[in-house]
């Protein structure tokens, strides 16, 4: 069916397009206006994440406004600490804040109920694929379980993720027991999104670049590997992005490893570098949000970089890392018509 007109899927499948199909990490967000008037009629923000009518809206706004090859589902990847009852709470000014979790916290979760209790986002994803036009990919996505372990021990972001990697060093037991719990529970997730019309997904593993090598292995290669088997295993048609932020050159085998379809470059990786990842297949990236921010020459100079190097393999076009709230809307249209007039 749609796969042939997805230029998402057909990239993810290895094919080479020009120019390259495009979306925008974070493009649901406060930088656009009609995103700031829903999220002010919503409530708090996990209201405006378990409520279909205002997440499709929003996931809808940036497909409106650019007409985006993606869309990606509103939601957040610490829905999943929600479903285990973490107490999860975002308040204004503070980024997000859950209760800290310990060793007997840990044996003590219990994920029996939690994808019964993410069903509003399932419904999300369901109307999502009936509004959406035919030719946009739908995107699901979860954390990483390094990532979302992050928040949960810490309660809430740091700067470099000291607590977690202080808790992973003093209790390995109890940490691989995290990690694996929240690798079964996403990949059960990420099955129910795929159910429910998504596309394809994407495992957000935004803290990775904190780890050594040894713990890069264990913490962020094991868990998505483990999650990917799972995903693949029930549902082989799945086609899954992993983005391991920060990574640098620990991405060398990172696709081999996780048996991930394609891989997300965050704006630190090389071009260089990146050319040869992308020779083992689909990349996606991997401009800095900051040249957004700037519009103007920093903005064209970093767009054409990208496809000048990356442009004549499969690429997807995307940020390296969320666009931000002070980024420009007007940036964003300029992005969308240098990337979409490219030619070789
Ligand atoms: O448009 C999209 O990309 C889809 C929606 C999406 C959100 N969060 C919405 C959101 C996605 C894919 C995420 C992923 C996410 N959430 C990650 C991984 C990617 C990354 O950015 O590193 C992480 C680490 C989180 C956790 C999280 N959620 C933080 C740290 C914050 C606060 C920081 C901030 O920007 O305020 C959030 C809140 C959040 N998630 C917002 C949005 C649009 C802003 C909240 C608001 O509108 O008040």
């Amino acid at each position: 069916m749609s796969d042939e007109r997805r230029k998402i899927m057909r990239v993810l499948s290895g094919e080479t397009l020009t120019p390259p199909p495009l979306w925008l990490m974070r493009q649901a967000g406060r930088y656009l206006p009609e995103y700031r008037e829903t999220r002010a009629r919503a409530g708090s923000f996990l209201d405006l994440c378990y409520t279909p009518d205002h997440a499709v809206e929003v996931t809808m706004q940036p497909i409106r406004r650019y007409g985006f090859d993606a869309a990606i589902l509103f939601s957040d990847i610490l829905v999943i600490p929600d479903a285990l009852k973490r107490n999860v709470r975002f308040t204004e000014g503070h980024g997000p804040q859950m209760d800290p979790i310990d060793e007997a916290g840990i044996l003590a979760l219990k994920p029996d109920g939690a994808i019964a209790y993410l069903e509003p986002v399932m419904e999300t994803v369901r109307r999502l694929r009936r509004d959406l036009p035919d030719e946009t990919t739908l995107l699901g996505f979860c954390g990483a379980p390094w990532t979302v372990a992050t928040y949960m021990i810490a309660g809430h972001g740091t700067p470099d993720q000291a607590p977690a990697r202080l808790f992973a060093y003093r209790h390995p037991k109890a940490f691989e027991h995290l990690l694996m719990l929240l690798a079964d529970i996403s990949a059960d997730y990420l099955v129910a999104q795929i159910d429910a019309g998504a596309d394809a997904v994407q495992i957000f593993d935004s803290w990775a670049g904190v780890l050594g090598e040894r713990e890069f292995d264990a913490f962020a290669v094991t868990p998505v590997a483990r999650m990917i088997a799972s995903v693949k295993a029930r549902r082989p048609q799945a086609r899954i992005i992993a983005f391991a932020k920060g990574a640098g050159y620990l991405l060398k085998n990172y696709r081999r490893k996780t048996g991930a379809d394609a891989i997300g470059l965050d704006w630190s990786v090389p071009l260089a570098f990146a050319v040869e990842l992308q020779k083992d297949g689909p990349v996606q990236g991997n401009l800095d949000p900051m040249r957004v921010v700037a519009g103007g020459k920093a903005l064209e100079d970093g767009i054409d970089d990208i496809l000048q190097q990356l442009g004549n393999g499969p690429l997807i076009f995307n940020l390296g890392h969320g666009i931000t709230p002070q980024a420009d809307p007007a940036n964003v249209a300029r992005l969308v018509e240098r990337v979409r007039g490219w030619r070789k």
